[in-house]
């Protein structure tokens, strides 16, 4: 047995956390299929609609199991089983009568964290047949517990504790052939890292029995928000044996503290009616299928709770079964919670008999507050790579696939996916390899998510009713070999990407029987749109270019006196930049690339007169920089620029100026900049610019703009993914990619919108990756704080040094704080950020000046995103789409979230829609009243539990 407190802590490694499966489909969102702002998940299965409620005692936000399951029926249980104390949660339950297996799926958890999972089942007679059943329940592939309905009033709790390998849990019911699988309400709840380090990846905890010693109220359960985890405290309370002592001062915890018990459960304790008795109790373990006496693990929680004059000496032994479990007298420390607690299960006995009895020196009698006791099971099972998993259950919504689709994929054999087959390998998690869906009636465009499958080698999508283009994307999987599409309503034409496939040999592609595809001399549908042309026109892209440059040419001569822009001829040709259509159709950006609004000005050329007279000589500096300063300026038709120009002094930044220049008139896309026009008039140089009222994204974080209001966290989320998708462009949209270099938070840019553009790119360069594999330049530049640590070893500026950067950009919209911080001594904000969230501690590390609550999860995983980013080497550092797709998987939860607290605004009493002023009112009321409606759900059945049944008993 060890105690608690000395640093028996198992830190795990950060890069556990790192493992966040890159969720590349995140499939259709359900509103209500997501965590609340601290992170639970809480469901009444069978509810009917889409629902929710707020729980009259905890006040926690209940929602209906649609979006979380699509099996089964919804059933109330019969009247005679309903009682006024009876929980609204246990009057409906979800049946599965069809399938093997049925399961939840409880998206928007972080891969890698620890969390409790709860299920609650109540029969309540609900299909009328009286008929007990028996079935198991699984934690995605493993298997949990089973549940043997032994009274149809009975209530059986099972709650687990687990590190969840995913960023989704699958809680899965399945039928062993002895009843119908039912539940009524399912729970999810975050769990520090650092709690319970009994379990890990490959084990888990299932609760036996947590009980609190003494309470004040032989009724009161503890639970939310008295348990900030929400764990479920059973009273125990047994006068004829023993005397309960209180206190009504706060019993501290340590830092170390591993079980975090709540105060409310360690303020009391039992102690034996006679001194000379030992505390006794004992249970008997369930025996289970093919494990008849699962391993123990149990936890004692001790404080003292009286201040002790100096000649009075508690100490005790504990004892399982005769034998010392703690090798010495142990005494509680007053009013510091502290715990006596194994790390791996006790020997197997046929019962477990605990005694506390006090040592030969000790005296007083032992006391105790409280106890837990689990079993342990395993969790080392491995289903399907996670990515997979969340495309697969991508393509099942979006085509309303029904079989036997339910739960992992391809684990285990025996439940495998009807048209799937899976590979399987010890050592890894499964792969989906193939799918064959022809002739399942799929109707809707080919889903994005096959593109995630990325083992996949044969897709027959064939004799379905699939319309739309055929996604290149495609192309990008690695061992697809055959590809049939032939028999639906394809339009557009072969995708490039899939057309190189062919050519090189490696792709069989069959795609006949699709009237609208424009192969084989077919004559197309006239395309969408203008950027999606491109792909299906075999002239060179250049060549597409010219004519648009013409045209804008001609537009500014009919305009202007005929001018030859200044950097037109600067720079060789292989260093230039052109928006490569090909891939930018299928770069996930929003919006298309900005070309209509911004078109009509490009090129425009400035006179310095004309310049002096849009800033009314320079009047207003916007801001300023090496080159020069940035002044406001008004166009003749009202609109507001920003003019930046060089100063005289400064020679250092003709080079850049012109690049910027170069690459402005090339790039287009809503979240970067754009130029309106430039001036070179002998030594003046001037580029004129969109005017940004919000000015830059670092007094925003510092807090310094907007009278010192600060973002919020969906407006954060929302600029981390723009300027993402400003990068993404940069380095996925042009050929060779442009490499920013100097991405930081004071050079993006917000709107009166506070849409967020890429501002600066007087040290962005465009590498051809592909011709050189040497890029080297001979000097560094960026910004200290921000640089790749890589690119400054190697001198090879990458895309991935803009991702880091970026990463740092990130963890400033997470923190609030700036790139580099003086803690007192100067220290990257990647180090601090690191440091904290490696204890698990996320809260330590948001910005305290949140202006709304956030979610916990949210904010765990674009921490997490901006960590990969950061990574030291450049290849473990995901791609800017990838940081998109991400940014955007956020983004969505955050949306939904709020979805939420707006929908159940009406659920809260008094006359505020803000679920936090009625939390407040609850827990002022919360110690006077016990309202008796509200009874948490299991006082009144709390015999019945039928762990219980076999549990603990007072000798
Ligand atoms: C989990 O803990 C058990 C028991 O200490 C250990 O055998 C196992 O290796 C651990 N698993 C991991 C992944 O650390
Ligand atoms: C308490 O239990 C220990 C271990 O079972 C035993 O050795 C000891 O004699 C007991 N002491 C008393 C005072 O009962
Ligand atoms: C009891 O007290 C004596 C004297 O203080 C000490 O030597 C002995 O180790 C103590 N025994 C226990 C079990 O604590
Ligand atoms: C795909 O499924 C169809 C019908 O289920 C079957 O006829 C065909 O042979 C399958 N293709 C492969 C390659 O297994």
């Amino acid at each position: 047995m060890e105690r608690s407190t000395p640093g028996t802590t198992a830190a795990r490694s950060w890069l556990i956390l790192l493992c966040l499966a890159a969720a590349a489909t995140a499939g259709v969102l359900q509103a209500h299929a997501q965590p609340d702002s601290k992170g639970f998940i809480s469901v009444d299965c069978g509810l009917l609609g889409k629902t929710s409620y707020v729980d009259g005692k905890t006040k926690i936000t209940i929602a209906a199991d649609d979006g979380f399951t699509d099996g089964g029926s919804f059933h109330n249980i019969s009247a005679e089983y309903i009682t006024p104390t009876l929980a609204a949660r246990y009057h409906n339950v979800r049946s599965f009568p069809d399938g093997a297996r049925n399961c939840y799926m409880l998206r928007s958890v972080v891969a890698g964290l620890k969390y409790l999972i709860r299920a609650t089942f109540m029969y309540g007679n609900y299909d009328g047949l009286s008929k007990l059943p028996i079935f198991d329940v699984y934690i995605g592939v493993n298997f949990w517990m089973m549940v043997n309905i032994s009274d149809p009033a009975g209530l059986t709790l099972l709650e687990a504790i687990v590190v969840v390998p995913d960023d989704f849990v699958q809680v899965c019911l399945v039928n062993t052939g002895t009843g119908t699988p039912f539940i009524s309400g399912l729970d999810l709840r975050p769990l520090e890292k650092t709690l319970y380090p009994q379990a890990n990846e490959t084990r888990g905890l299932s609760l036996f029995g947590r009980w609190n010693f003494g309470p004040t109220s032989s009724t009161q359960i503890i639970r939310y928000p008295d348990d900030p985890h929400d764990r479920v405290w059973i009273p125990w309370v047994s006068p004829s044996y023993w005397t309960e002592i209180s206190t009504k001062r706060p019993v501290e915890h340590t830092d170390e503290d591993v079980f975090d018990a709540p105060t409310a459960v360690m303020q009391t304790a039992i102690s034996p009616l006679n001194a000379s008795i030992n505390i006794e109790f004992s249970w008997v373990p369930f025996s289970l299928p093919n494990d008849p006496s699962p391993g123990y693990i149990a936890i004692f929680h001790f404080s003292e709770l009286q201040l002790l004059p100096c000649n009075a000496v508690r100490e005790f032994y504990i004892n399982l079964n005769g034998k010392m479990v703690f090798s010495k007298g142990y005494t509680p420390a007053y009013l510091y919670a502290d715990a006596i607690y194994n790390s791996n299960p006790f020997l197997r006995y046929s019962q477990y008999n605990i005694s506390i009895n006090a040592t030969a020196n000790s005296t007083l009698p032992p006391i105790i507050n409280a106890m837990e006791v689990y079993s342990v099971f395993s969790t080392a099972t491995v289903g399907a790579d996670g990515q997979d998993v969340s495309a697969m259950m991508a393509i099942k919504e979006k085509y309303q696939v029904k079989k036997n689709w339910m739960g992992d994929p391809c684990v285990p054999k025996t439940l495998l996916w009807d048209k799937l087959t899976c590979s399987y390998d010890n050592s890894k998690p499964a792969r989906i390899i193939s799918i064959n869906l022809t002739s399942g009636g799929l109707r809707g465009e080919i889903s994005s998510s096959f593109a995630s499958l990325k083992a996949l080698q044969y897709l027959d999508l064939s004799n379905n009713n699939l319309s739309g283009l055929i996604p290149d994307a495609l192309s990008q999987l690695p061992s697809l070999t055959v590809l049939d599409l032939t028999g639906n309503q394809l339009s557009g034409s072969i995708p490039s990407g899939l057309l190189r496939r062919i050519q090189d040999g490696t792709l069989n592609l069959k795609y006949g029987n699709n009237p609208n595809l424009c192969a084989n001399g077919n004559s197309c549908q006239p395309p969408k749109n203008k950027s999606k042309l491109a792909i299906f026109i075999s002239v060179p892209i250049v060549l597409v270019l010219v004519i648009a440059s013409a045209t804008i040419l001609l537009f500014s001569l009919l305009r202007r006196k005929k001018q030859v822009p200044f950097f037109a001829y600067e720079g060789s040709m292989n260093n230039s930049v052109e928006p490569q259509n090909d891939t930018a159709s299928y770069v996930p950006t929003t919006g298309g690339h900005g070309h209509s609004s911004s078109m009509r000005l490009e090129n425009r050329r400035f006179t310095y007169d004309e310049l002096k007279k849009i800033t009314n000589n320079f009047q207003r500096v916007l801001g300023r920089g090496g080159f020069g300063k940035v002044y406001n300026g008004f166009l003749e038709d009202g609109t507001q620029v920003a003019v930046k120009l060089r100063s005289e002094s400064s020679s250092q930044g003709d080079k850049e100026f012109l690049a910027e220049a170069q690459i402005l008139t090339r790039i287009h896309h809503k979240n970067l900049v754009s130029m309106i026009g430039y001036c070179k008039e002998g030594e003046y140089m001037a580029l004129v610019y969109e005017y940004m009222s919000e000015g830059t994204l670092k007094e925003h974080i510092a807090g310094t703009r907007n009278n010192g209001r600060c973002l919020t966290w969906r407006q954060r989320l929302r600029i981390a993914l723009e300027s993402a998708q400003g990068l993404e462009y940069l380095h996925k949209g042009c050929n060779p990619p442009l490499i920013h270099r100097d991405v930081k938070a004071s050079n993006i840019l917000l709107n009166a919108r506070l849409e967020a553009k890429i501002a600066d790119f007087g040290l962005s360069k465009a590498f051809n990756l592909e011709n050189s594999t040497h890029v080297s330049t001979n000097t560094l530049v960026g910004t200290p704080g921000y640089v790749d640590p890589e690119y400054q070893a190697t001198m090879q500026p990458t895309t991935k040094s803009d991702v880091y950067s970026f990463g740092v950009v990130l963890l400033e919209l997470v923190t609030g704080k700036p790139a580099v911080l003086r803690d007192p001594d100067p220290i990257s904000i990647i180090h601090w950020a690191r440091q904290r969230l490696s204890r698990g501690n996320i809260e330590g590390v948001v910005d305290a000046h949140m202006c709304d609550d956030h979610d916990v999860n949210g904010a765990w995983k674009a921490a997490d995103i901006a960590l990969k980013c950061t990574a030291q080497v450049s290849a473990q550092r995901p791609t800017m789409t990838d940081v998109v797709a991400q940014l955007q998987e956020c983004l969505e939860l955050e949306e939904g979230r709020f979805a939420i607290n707006d929908a159940n605004s009406n659920f809260y009493t008094g006359n505020s829609s803000n679920p936090n002023s009625s939390y407040d009112m609850y827990v002022t009321n919360h110690s006077t009243g016990v309202s008796q409606n509200d009874a948490f759900e299991m006082e009144h059945n709390f015999g019945r539990i039928p762990s219980m049944a076999t549990g603990p008993a007072a000798r």
